[in-house]
């Protein structure tokens, strides 16, 4: 894997299913084989929603399988929730592949993943690669409860939940230092004040972690500029730049989502 130019598509994909997975979250596969020839794991799409919303969605590419996309999301608003009625043998215009993705190094052999709420999103697709490449994948996931996304085989998974139902009682990031040692390289995506605890843990300066930030986003590619941050290289769009960073390079101060 490594950060490539890839080719934007937009097409309307065919919706194959789409089902509640969890309270409020739904899984959706779709049929669009330019997109999934393209992609890589951290990359997104941007999601028309129906007539109502003007502003396409972003949303995280959760696996790939041949000519089919899934994408795994909350139904919080107007747009997730056009999504959360469309029915199998609907189409849904897309735009993608978008933004960066992770970069993993060729030799890096054993990655840890953080992951909090639907942050699992974008690091699904990461570790089914990853393990399809042969590299050891430890992924730490952290809920409020036991409302959990069951991931795939062939990883390590320790659990953290806030109301100690599974797992360890508490904040995922309390069990990133204890897993350090046999790491090359470390992924996380989750909501901003996890991602901003990771930042202030002095176990990772030295080390390789890569984030990937969910920004309000307008256009998704790089023209509107309502998604930039400070980092310590200048200014950037998470839509463009990112979505994922170096976690050293982000101003964390200075971020608002
Ligand atoms: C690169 C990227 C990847 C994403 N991947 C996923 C994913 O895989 N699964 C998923 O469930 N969500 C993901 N999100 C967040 C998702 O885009 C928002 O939840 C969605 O746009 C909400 O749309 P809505 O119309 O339903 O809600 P809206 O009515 O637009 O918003 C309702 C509330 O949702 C929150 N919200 C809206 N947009 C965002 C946003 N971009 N980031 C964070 N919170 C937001 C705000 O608090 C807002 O008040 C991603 C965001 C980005 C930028
Ligand atoms: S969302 Fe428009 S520039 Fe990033």
């Amino acid at each position: 894997m490594s950060w490539k130019d890839t080719r934007l598509n937009q097409v309307i994909a065919t919706v194959i299913s789409n089902i509640e997975v969890l309270p409020h979250v739904h899984l959706m596969w779709l049929e669009c084989p330019s997109i999934c020839r393209e992609t890589l794991p951290g990359q997104f799409v941007m999601v028309r929603c129906g007539e109502e919303t003007i502003l396409r969605r972003p949303l995280s590419i959760h696996q790939i399988e041949g000519d089919r996309l899934a994408i795994l999301y909350t139904v919080i608003g107007k747009g997730t929730q056009w999504l959360a009625t469309r029915q199998p043998g609907e189409g849904v215009d897309i735009l993608g592949p978008l933004g960066n993705g992770f970069m993993v190094d060729d030799d890096s052999r054993n990655l840890l993943l953080v992951a909090g709420g639907m942050g699992i999103a974008p690091l699904v697709f990461l570790a089914d690669k990853a393990v399809a490449e042969g590299r050891d994948v430890t992924l730490l996931y952290g809920t409020a409860n036991n409302d959990r996304y069951a991931v795939p085989t062939g990883i390590r998974e320790v659990a953290a939940t806030e109301d100690g139902s599974v797992g360890h009682q508490g904040m995922i990031t309390e069990l990133v230092p204890e897993y350090l040692e046999a790491t090359d390289q470390t992924f996380t995506c989750g909501p901003l004040p996890m991602l901003q605890n990771i930042a202030n843990m002095s176990e990772l300066e030295e080390r390789s972690v890569q984030v990937s930030l969910e920004m309000r986003m307008g256009c998704g590619f790089g023209v509107c500029y309502s998604c930039t941050i400070k980092t310590v290289d200048g200014l950037k769009q998470v839509c463009k730049d990112g979505p994922v960073f170096e976690l050293n390079n982000i101003v964390w101060e200075e971020i608002r989502i």
